[in-house]
């Protein structure tokens, strides 16, 4: 679909996770492009920031919804009212996430499984409510943001790793399930490491929190992969130079993988900061800690 479309009217987009990072630069640069936009995440104030800028960037229309997505009521009443204020749903950015660092017999339960549920769960419910709005309109598109770690596992981020293989075969259930609306698109977008503050918003037991392993995208960079996505619906789009060749040494060659994941993660995907445990923003929104980008160097 053309962004804005060809008939002129501004499209309508819903951003989940717009207050930090990927979603947030997303939804800047749909602004930039005139989009009327629906901001999600738990936290109001870092929403109110993305929402600034993006009537700063040109957004036709901004609406502030702060929402969990593992809360179903709270995401059908947004996905209703936006229709309801915009008359329609053209696109939906889905970019929410926690992260947590540790190994499987380490991350407490409740820990585990709500990075796993906020993956799952969250995306399922987007999707029950998102879906069938898109079907009365016989048209739209679902973005759902995964990772190279859908493709491929790592210790010590073993939970996330979970959560984005879980969400990927969601997602491709999403795919099939859609195929008898022509007009309705799901795409898949994996980026690799991305300079965006989910590293330290993350939980950790690991003794350390993270930082995104090189080659490092800034979220900029993959919003524009999300948008040339959103023109040229794809089934898996890759954000990330090094994701082919990771995710054919992890298939092909699994014993020389496996021997140097954990040396490779821990020498430049940690931060090497001392934590001691810590829930970060798993069960609650840090908005302090949501921004635009994170602390590093990107390309
Ligand atoms: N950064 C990377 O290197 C990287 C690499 C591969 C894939 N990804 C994926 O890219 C997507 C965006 O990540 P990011 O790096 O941009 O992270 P981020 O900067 O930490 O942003 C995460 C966003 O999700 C929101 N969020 C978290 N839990 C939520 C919930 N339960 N309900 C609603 N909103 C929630 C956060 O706001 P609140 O806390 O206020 O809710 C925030 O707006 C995620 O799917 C992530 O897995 C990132």
């Amino acid at each position: 679909m053309p962004i804005p479309p060809t008939d002129g009217s501004p499209l309508t987009a819903l951003i989940t996770g717009a207050s930090s990072g990927i979603g947030r630069a997303t939804a800047v640069r749909l602004a930039g492009r005139g989009a009327r936009l629906v901001l999600v995440a738990r936290g109001r104030e870092p929403l109110e920031a993305t929402a600034a800028e993006a009537r700063a960037a040109g957004a036709a229309a901004v609406t502030v919804c702060p929402a969990d997505v593992l809360d179903e009521d709270a995401i059908r009443a947004v996905v209703s009212s936006a229709v309801a204020e915009f008359g329609r749903l053209d696109v939906v950015v889905h970019s929410a996430q926690v992260m947590a660092y540790g190994r499987i017999e380490d991350v407490p339960k409740e820990v585990f499984e709500r990075v796993v549920d906020t993956s799952l769960h969250g995306t399922a419910t987007l999707a029950r409510h998102v879906l069938p709005v898109f079907r009365r309109q016989a048209g739209g598109h679902l973005v759902i943001v995964n990772s190279l770690l859908g493709n491929v596992t790592t210790p010590v981020l073993g939970s996330y790793a979970v959560a984005k293989w879980g969400q990927l075969g969601l997602a491709r259930v999403l795919q099939q399930e859609t195929r008898d609306e022509p007009g309705i698109s799901v795409s898949i977008v994996q980026p690799g490491g991305v300079d965006t503050p989910i590293y330290y918003q993350a939980a950790s037991w690991a003794g350390s929190t993270g930082r995104p392993p090189p080659p490092v995208y800034s979220p900029e960079r993959v919003a524009r992969r999300v948008l040339s996505t959103l023109e040229n619906p794809r089934r898996i789009v890759q954000a990330g130079v090094a994701n082919h060749l990771i995710t054919a040494g992890f298939r092909l060659l699994p014993g020389l993988y496996d021997a140097l994941v954990e040396p490779l993660l821990r020498t430049f995907a940690l931060a090497g900061d001392d934590v001691p445990p810590t829930e970060g923003n798993v069960f609650e929104s840090r908005p302090e800690g949501n921004a635009a980008e994170g602390r590093w160097r990107s390309i």
